[in-house]
């Protein structure tokens, strides 16, 4: 079932009578009168999970934002698309923008916003041109509805919710202080609003037109309906697909990755984009894509970019790759993060190096207690998950390279 690749294939579909002829914008005039909480209810029936990383239950994040008393109302597409491995809205933006419209139209009829905001990637010019052009050409579509976008600048960070949006605002994209009340909606310009990835608004015009049950239909029962997986590494063909949540991850490496290249063995998958925890070779070879499997495993399905690598990989090489990257953009508000990554990657290095002994293992795991729980955004727990994942699974490769 294609919920928002059904128009990949299509040639020239970016272009709106493309688009058109095969579906987009159609029916809109009646979705446009239903009473908006319908189309609410059947986001939430729907059972659409956040498809930028965090899985979080949509129809609930869009309930709270409306019973939030705000005279304005705002929506906000996230396309950061900035955590390594993940590269799916791209191909929304670049194959059937218009489909990412459509959506933003309903969604934002349903939640009663006068203005949608597209945070879209800073190095992804192409694809601003792409949907800044399919804007433009849905002038009679959109209904006065204005759509600005937005260009990142590089930093990771943007693509956390509240930097993104205090970046809309024209500041440091810092992550804002979490409330206490989880029913609190986010803010931007001092309105509620709502944040969403590309693939979640993308996915609202199947759930409207076709029903919540058709998109319940494929999927498991926690994580029901479709996601745009990517496969990238040491596989023959790297490749975006949408499947359905609940597909044998090896099955997927498989037969849409073409298997791992030059015959090599199978080491291990970062499953979700480069910010959940490693598996193994045997815990790839069980695990299913849906939220709930793989949290099993200690890890996340989060953007389902898997990043695979074959035997030939060392992994504490990895691990420091990874490190280098996280010191670079932590945004150095949080003395944890902001000292704890760049003190685990000169440990990582040490070892790499064949300097490190094994007590700079237990230097990384008190590192990561102190990366844990302490800090004002999820991005230092989430080195956290990476740095235990690499340092347990994959300990014998650490100690071989450890001088004592
Ligand atoms: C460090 C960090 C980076 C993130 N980057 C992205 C991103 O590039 N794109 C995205 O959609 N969500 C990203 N998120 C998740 C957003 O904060 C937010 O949860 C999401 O955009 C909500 O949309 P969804 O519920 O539709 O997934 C990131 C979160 C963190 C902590
Ligand atoms: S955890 Fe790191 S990235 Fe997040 S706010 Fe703190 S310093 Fe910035």
């Amino acid at each position: 079932m294609k919920v928002v690749s059904a128009r990949f294939d299509i040639p020239n579909a970016n272009k709106i009578e493309v688009a058109k002829a095969h579906g987009a914008y159609a029916n809109l005039d009646e979705i446009l009168k239903m009473p908006r909480m319908d189309i609410v209810d059947a986001i939430d029936k729907s059972g659409l999970r956040g498809k930028g990383g965090g899985g979080g239950h949509c129809g609930t994040k869009w309930k709270n934002m409306i019973a939030w008393p705000s005279q304005k109302r705002y929506l906000v597409v996230n396309g950061d698309e900035s955590e390594p491995g993940t590269c799916k809205d791209k191909y929304i933006f670049n194959l059937d923008p218009h489909l990412l419209i459509e959506g933003i139209i309903i969604s934002a009829y349903a939640l009663g916003a006068c203005r949608a905001y597209i945070y879209i990637r800073g190095e992804y010019e192409k694809e601003f041109q792409s949907i800044q052009r399919a804007i433009n050409e849905s002038k009679d579509e959109r209904r006065g509805l204005e759509i600005i976008v937005c260009k990142g600048a590089g930093a990771y960070i943007c693509g956390e919710k509240s930097a993104l949006l205090e970046s809309i605002e024209g500041k440091r994209g810092h992550p804002r202080l979490k409330p206490h009340n989880r029913a609190e909606p986010d803010f931007l310009f001092g309105s509620a609003c709502v944040v969403n990835n590309v693939e979640t608004i993308s996915s609202v015009p199947f759930i409207v037109k076709n029903g919540w049950e058709k998109y319940r239909s494929v999927g498991t029962p926690k994580s029901p309906g479709t996601l745009l997986f990517a496969v990238t590494g040491c596989v023959n063909t790297p490749c975006v697909k949408e499947m359905p949540f609940g597909t044998k991850m090896i099955d997927f490496i498989n037969e849409f990755g073409g298997g791992v290249w030059k015959n090599r063995e199978l080491k291990a998958v970062i499953p979700g984009g480069s910010s959940a925890a490693v598996l193994t070779k045997d815990e790839v070879m069980k695990a299913t894509l849906d939220y709930e499997n793989l949290w099993e495993y200690k890890s996340a399905l989060g953007t389902g970019g898997m990043m695979v690598f074959d035997d030939t990989i060392s992994m504490p090489k990895v691990l420091l790759n990874l490190l280098e990257f996280y010191t670079e953009e932590s945004c150095g508000q949080c003395t944890p993060c902001r000292e704890g990554c760049g003190w685990g990657m000169r440990v990582v290095e040490r070892i790499c190096k064949g300097e490190g002994s094994k007590k700079d293992l237990q230097i990384l795991k008190d590192i990561c207690f102190m990366l844990d729980g302490k800090t004002i955004c999820v991005f230092a727990p989430a080195v956290k998950d990476v740095i235990i994942g690499f340092i347990t699974k994959f300990e014998d490769e650490f100690l071989a390279l450890c001088k004592d």
